[in-house]
């Protein structure tokens, strides 16, 4: 496996391949992570994955200091699975003119609500650094997690209005047999907060189940952020979305999506689950 530290190493490592799979990540890999490596070497031979900690998708007061960062035990698991490269730029190669004059992306309508409105700018930062890898590596797929639901579909979005020529493919969360959701974050929950963090999947399976039979969406947030609360969490959203753009639900909607965000203790984590609406015409 080849470990790519600089843009120019990428640029000459990818003009000898012809196809290539990209996976971006901020590193900590974890089990999701890796389902995310196995789905791409399913569909190409030669996956390249990114491990860039990407400053300008974190908030003023969010964790980038502290966020992990396992490049070593990441590199080990990546072998291991066959992947072909590690590209892992330097920041003076991701953003030459520094953050505060670096050219950025905008995907208007789905940016600034639910995990938008409480992080401002996230998800430019997420746009703008997807954007700059699909150029530097140039794949033809690129993986990305469900969990992130919100994430995924502004790819998506971004990826449609300036003609990227990528195929942007979601998979599947992975979770605990808890049901809570893989992710980095989970990482600083204690064994205590991590059980009680559960709840969020249980809520989200309960909401959905409910949703078969009655569309007050209103009625069914505050019953799933009374849930929430009861369970420890502090909820920060509960929202019941078209699964497509995630504006507020119908429903005449053909699939809806269930996005929750909540803190347990100073952890914000993020989970959602898809519905398709039986009595959609
Ligand atoms: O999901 C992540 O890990 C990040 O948001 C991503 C897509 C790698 C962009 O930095």
């Amino acid at each position: 496996m080849r470990i790519l530290k600089s843009l120019a190493e990428l640029r000459n490592w990818r003009q000898q391949q012809s196809e290539v799979a990209l996976v971006p990540t901020m590193g900590n890999l974890h089990d999701g992570h890796l389902q995310l490596v196995k789905t791409a070497l399913e569909r190409c031979d030669n996956v390249v994955v990114s491990i860039f900690v990407n400053p300008m998708q974190f908030g003023a007061n969010e964790d980038l200091d502290s966020y992990p960062r396992t490049l070593e035990a990441d590199c080990r698991a990546l072998d291991a699975l066959g992947v072909a490269a590690v590209f892992t730029p330097q920041i003076s190669d991701v953003y030459p003119r520094g953050l505060d004059k670096q050219t950025r992306i905008e995907v208007p309508g789905i940016s600034d609500i639910l995990c938008g409105a409480s992080r401002p700018g996230h998800f430019t930062g997420v746009a703008t650094i997807v954007c700059k890898l699909f150029n530097m590596v140039q794949p033809q797929l690129a993986v990305f997690g469900e969990k992130d639901y919100q994430q995924l579909q502004v790819i998506r979005l971004m990826t449609q209005d300036l003609s990227l020529p990528v195929e942007v493919l979601g998979t599947p969360t992975q979770r605990e047999t808890s049901g809570l959701a893989m992710s980095s974050r989970n990482g600083y929950l204690s064994a205590e907060q991590k059980q009680q963090a559960s709840a969020l999947y249980r809520t989200l399976e309960k909401t959905k189940a409910e949703l078969r039979s009655n569309t007050d969406f209103k009625a069914l947030e505050k019953a799933a952020i009374n849930d929430l609360t009861e369970a420890g969490f502090a909820p920060d959203y509960f929202s019941i979305r078209n699964a497509k753009d995630l504006q507020e639900a119908t429903p005449e909607d053909s699939q809806w999506v269930l996005l929750a965000a909540a803190f347990m203790g100073e952890t914000r984590l993020i989970d959602n689950l898809r519905v398709t609406n039986n009595n959609a015409k």
